[in-house]
């Protein structure tokens, strides 16, 4: 019996088993590629064994995706991965709108090393005391970034207007750079408050208020040949154990370099060679089906 309906039929049946194909790899691949709205990619990874081994355990994707450190998690804003850049947002600081007791932010020795806060991020050390030592011998680790200086914080800022009520002054405060914190406490730099402004070579006249408050860092990705485990639609990770790198190829296979028939896999764009015979198994028996229908 051939109806006029059996393509439709086939054409469905076909459809269907793609619609599961492509949701497959999405759970049982086991590195995830997004943390929320934030693109997780190499030589990051949230998952064990997934993206550089220098890199493991600094993030954490629970609810929101956060930068683990020894000083605290804080919430990543965004993840440039051409420019390679990580924003992050310390949610203990103090800004424009709120005032919160300083505290330290410290990173891991191989964080400092891997993914130091950028050059245009800037630390603002606020009501320091006159005893502070970047009033004093440290004097030069204090500068103004494009033409601003901390008066302007105190004056425009809704939370720093406060140390100039009560101290009818302006309370000494200095821009400095990571270096200046990495190796001095806060308790050391003897100031009450603190903010850190990233992006300060694009801040040229523009207000405090405006200014974009959070920690740029900029990271450096480990030469390891993770070019040709993605390119043969591979995954970049490491095992566990060894550290040494692995190329993820599905749930069910890992290689040292690039997944088995790379090559055909680029020209077929990102299937795994289990997934492009059950595409082939698939159109078989739905022709077979046609013609018995
Ligand atoms: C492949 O590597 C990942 C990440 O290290 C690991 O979780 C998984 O168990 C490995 N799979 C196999 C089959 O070795
Ligand atoms: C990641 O976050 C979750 C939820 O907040 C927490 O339970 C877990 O311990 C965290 N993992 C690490 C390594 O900090
Ligand atoms: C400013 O710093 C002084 C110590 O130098 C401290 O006593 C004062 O409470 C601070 N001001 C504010 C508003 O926290
Ligand atoms: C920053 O600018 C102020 C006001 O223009 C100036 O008094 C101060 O010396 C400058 N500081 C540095 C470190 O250049």
């Amino acid at each position: 019996m051939k109806s006029a309906l059996t393509p439709l039929i086939g054409f469905q049946l076909t459809m269907l088993f793609t619609l599961q194909l492509n949701l497959l790899p999405a759970v049982s691949l086991p590195c995830r590629s997004f943390c929320g709205t934030i693109p997780v990619k190499y030589p990051f990874g949230v998952d064990e064994g997934c993206g550089a081994p220098q890199y493991k355990g600094m993030l954490n994707c629970s609810t929101d995706l956060f930068f683990l450190t020894p000083s605290g998690n804080y919430k990543v804003q965004s993840i440039d991965y051409d420019k390679k850049t990580v924003v992050v947002y310390d949610p203990a600081m103090s800004t424009c709108s709120i005032l919160q007791p300083h505290h330290d932010f410290l990173m891991s020795d191989i964080q400092s090393a891997m993914i130091p806060p950028a050059s245009d991020t800037v630390f603002v050390l606020l009501n320091c005391s006159i005893d502070s030592p970047v009033l004093n011998h440290y004097k030069s680790l204090c500068f103004n970034f494009s033409g601003h200086t901390c008066d302007e914080l105190y004056g425009a800022c809704t939370s720093f207007k406060l140390f100039r009520l009560l101290s009818n002054s302006s309370p000494p405060c200095c821009f400095t750079g990571y270096d200046t914190v990495k190796y001095m406490s806060m308790n050391i730099l003897d100031c009450s408050h603190y903010t850190s402004v990233y992006d300060t070579d694009r801040l040229k006249g523009i207000g405090p208020l405006d200014w974009s408050y959070g920690i740029k860092l900029s990271y450096a990705i480990p030469d390891t040949g993770c070019e040709r485990c993605m390119r043969s639609g591979g995954t970049c990770g490491f095992d566990t154990q060894t550290e040494g790198t692995l190329c993820i190829c599905s749930s069910s296979s890992n290689s040292t370099r690039e997944c088995a028939g790379g090559s055909l896999a680029s020209t077929v764009g990102n299937q795994s060679p289990f997934k492009r015979s059950f595409r082939v198994l698939l159109s078989v028996l739905t022709a077979v089906l046609g013609a018995v229908l």
